[in-house]
């Protein structure tokens, strides 16, 4: 019953929110959480994988040559959360090198039960490592576990592959906030950031042409036809990868080849797309390596190490609570 409910709130919120985005006077956008759906997430996991696309690789280089040193540099005990833990893959190397000097309780946030099943099977089988995975939006989960420890507990919080990146950057300063918000002084905060690279790499990761990224952009389409019964003919869209160096960011968008009408029923819409016109999906920032401080400092937290992978430059960032 509690399912059947969670299930009709979570199809009327994707339909709110649809309606919502598509109809923004001017640009009309679609939420990025949006494209990770069952077929969007395996999707990313093929991505991750793509030769174009060197992100996932250099986070998991990095966690697998800095751990020891990540966490010898952490308070005792520790628990560890991580916010949209994906498969998992990576923080076997946090979890192994944690395991070695006590008992670790590591409590994956997803929405995607699929993902959180197969971040279990990865991660279960470590000694000493007890996996509680939480269903729930990351901040609410967050304080789950956090509100859970003990009194002498610390928390070590994974925010790995960019994420934070998918934020707008004033959005992002006030996750992290609330995120500050949740923790104690001292927990750890393990934030990975993608750095700015040349224009021709990050549009060739965002665009790659097995056409992979196009099939993950595309399918938010897909998934609107699906659970919203809509009828987005998807022949009538190109995936667009497009660089803003303004912004410096990678933005997403999907744009219609013909002027076409578009009818979303469940989310009781009917537009129209002029040819050319977008729908902006996704934004992906780019940092600098010496901006991490400042967004340290602006939002609770001192910034205690920074380590770069030189192959695909990219940044994993200790974060401590204040
Ligand atoms: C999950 N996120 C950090 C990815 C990124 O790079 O922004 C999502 C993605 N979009 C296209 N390719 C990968």
């Amino acid at each position: 019953m509690a399912t059947a409910y969670l299930a009709v709130r979570l199809v009327s919120e994707f339909a709110a929110e649809v309606r919502a985005s598509l109809t923004k006077p001017g640009q009309r956008e679609l939420p990025s959480k949006y494209l990770y759906d069952e077929v969007g997430s395996a999707l990313f996991e093929t991505i991750c994988v793509l030769p174009e696309y060197g992100l996932t690789r250099a986070d998991a280089r990095l966690l697998e040559k800095y751990s020891g040193e990540i966490v010898g540099r952490l308070p005792s005990p520790i628990r560890v959360a991580e916010l949209g833990s994906g498969s998992g893959k990576k923080t076997r190397w946090i979890l192994e090198a944690l395991s070695r000097r006590q008992k670790t309780y590591y409590y994956p946030i997803e929405i995607s039960p699929s993902a959180l099943a197969a971040c279990a099977k990865e991660l279960g089988q470590i000694d000493l490592v007890s996996v509680v995975g939480h269903e729930q939006p990351y901040l609410e989960g967050l304080r789950t576990v956090a509100e859970g420890r003990g009194e002498q507990d610390h928390l070590l919080v994974l925010f790995l592959g960019s994420t934070i990146g998918n934020f707008d950057r004033d959005a992002g300063d006030e996750f992290l906030q609330e995120m500050r918000a949740i923790l104690r002084p001292g927990d750890a905060l393990l934030l990975g950031t993608d750095l700015e690279k040349s224009v021709e790499l990050q549009l060739l990761a965002y665009n790659d042409p097995a056409g992979v990224t196009a099939a993950f952009n595309l399918n938010l389409l897909a998934r609107i036809n699906r659970e919203l019964g809509a009828d987005f003919d998807l022949a009538g869209f190109q995936h667009e990868a497009r660089w803003s160096s303004a912004e410096r960011r990678i933005e997403m968008h999907l744009r219609s080849t013909r002027r076409q009408t578009v009818h979303v029923p469940a989310a009781n819409l009917r537009f129209m797309l002029d040819e050319d016109e977008t729908i902006w999906t996704e934004s992906s920032h780019k940092y600098k390596a010496e901006e991490i401080a400042g967004m340290a400092a602006r939002t609770g937290f001192r910034c205690d190490g920074q380590w770069i992978d030189r192959e695909w430059p990219f940044a994993q960032n200790l974060l401590i609570a204040e």
